[in-house]
């Protein structure tokens, strides 16, 4: 019997018509945290399937748990167990799939556990949907690495920052026309992870999109040297600490809060009839491109005191510049205007300082404009 099928589409996220419960693999993970929350809030019950490898997702799995003990089921689980996934999946309406290795420099250091997590991993993911074979959609969290490092592209240095010459992507950013170019075995296991869910929906039918994502930020995000820069800048200025740059700081990306990345994924979810089999470039777009340099003169601004910076070597596969040309993604899922870059960034400090128990400094200007 076809379940998700049975059930119109327009439906499919109204808690009320499918009491099935949402599987979020990586659910206690920065974006899987923000995308649970907002499903709980809605009154869907959530499987939240993570291994907890990450350093500090326990306090996301706690921070869920006490604001909806009644939704958040912690499955505590490898995404390379099938058969425990396969049990998971069981009874699911929609999988959003976010569990990954999700370090360029780990994964240069560990390919092979790489890409075992990141492609067979989500192999096994939509191996169980298949032999479902009822229609169950499935959203995956790709990455704009899958465009490679784009160094055909010229740029000239304004203010900081590289900004393509070519007019169109300077104007537009970067489309899902632009040819995919693998680098590093990070963007090899993502992209192939990323071909293989648009494929299971060619092959066999399976509903599945793909969102390719530039930096998303926000609240929830343990950001480290290695991944989720924005915040691991944020919390080595608030503490005072020096901030390593590579490469010479000019490089730029289009940064999105959580709140519209989780948007996306439900939008994604809502119109699978109309999207299943594509893939999209999720970003900040043009009008929330910023380089780390700027980034960081902004965060000076919020400390009220200049961000002591290093420099050391570029590091492998890093793009000059990354800005995603949203106009599909923003179309073909309904999406609204994006936070404010200045604004999302000030509010993550807010809270990076109250969890740290940091004051932040009173009266700047910085901080008064986004209250
Ligand atoms: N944050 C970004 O800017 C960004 C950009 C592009 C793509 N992505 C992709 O989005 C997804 C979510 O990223 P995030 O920033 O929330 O990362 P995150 O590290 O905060 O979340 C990933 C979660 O997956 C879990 N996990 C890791 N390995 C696992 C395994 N083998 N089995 C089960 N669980 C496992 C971790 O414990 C963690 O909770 C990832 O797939 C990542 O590649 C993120």
């Amino acid at each position: 019997m076809s379940v998700a099928r049975d059930i119109p589409s327009g439906n499919r996220t109204d808690p009320a018509a499918d009491p099935r419960p949402v599987l979020v693999t990586g659910g206690a993970g920065f974006i899987g945290s923000n995308l649970a929350d907002r499903l709980a809030g809605e009154g869907h019950r959530v499987i939240v399937y993570d291994a907890m490898t990450r350093p500090g997702v326990e306090r996301n799995l706690a921070w869920l748990q006490s604001r909806h003990p009644d939704r958040i089921d912690h499955v505590q689980a490898d995404i390379r167990d099938a058969a425990r996934l396969a049990a998971c999946i069981r009874d699911a309406k929609v999988v959003f799939h976010m569990a990954a290795q999700v370090a360029v420099t780990t994964s240069l250091v560990e390919p092979v556990e790489d890409l075992q997590v990141n492609l067979i991993g989500t192999v096994n993911l939509l191996e169980a949907l298949r032999a479902r074979g009822d229609g169950t959609p499935l959203v995956f969290a790709s990455t704009n690495k899958v465009y490679g490092d784009l160094a055909d592209l010229d740029f000239q240095l304004a203010e900081e920052a590289y900004l393509p010459t070519d007019a169109g992507v300077r104007g537009h950013g970067i489309a899902e026309t632009r040819p995919l170019d693998f680098h590093t075995p990070y963007g090899c296991s993502k992209g192939a992870a990323d071909q293989y869910v648009l494929d299971y929906a060619r092959s066999y039918g399976v509903p599945t999109a793909v969102l390719r994502m530039s930096c998303i930020y926000g609240q929830r995000q343990m950001g480290t040297e290695d991944q989720g820069w924005v915040a691991h800048f944020l919390i080595r200025a608030l503490k005072g600490q020096q901030i390593t740059l590579f490469g010479d700081g000019c490089q730029v990306r289009d940064i999105l809060d959580v709140s519209n990345a989780v948007d996306a994924y439900l939008g994604a979810w809502k119109r699978i009839d109309a999207v299943s089999g594509r893939a999209f470039n999720l970003g900040g777009g043009p009008a929330n491109a910023v380089s780390l340099r700027q980034l960081l003169d902004f965060v000076g601004q919020i400390i009220d005191r200049p961000v002591d910076v290093a420099y050391s070597d570029w590091r492998a596969g890093d793009q000059r510049y990354f800005v995603a040309d949203t106009r599909a993604v923003d179309a073909a899922l309904g999406l609204s205007p994006k936070v404010d870059w200045r604004d999302g960034v000030t509010r993550l400090a807010q809270w990076l300082a109250a969890e740290g128990g940091i004051n932040l400094p009173v009266g700047n200007p910085a901080l008064a404009q986004s209250a």
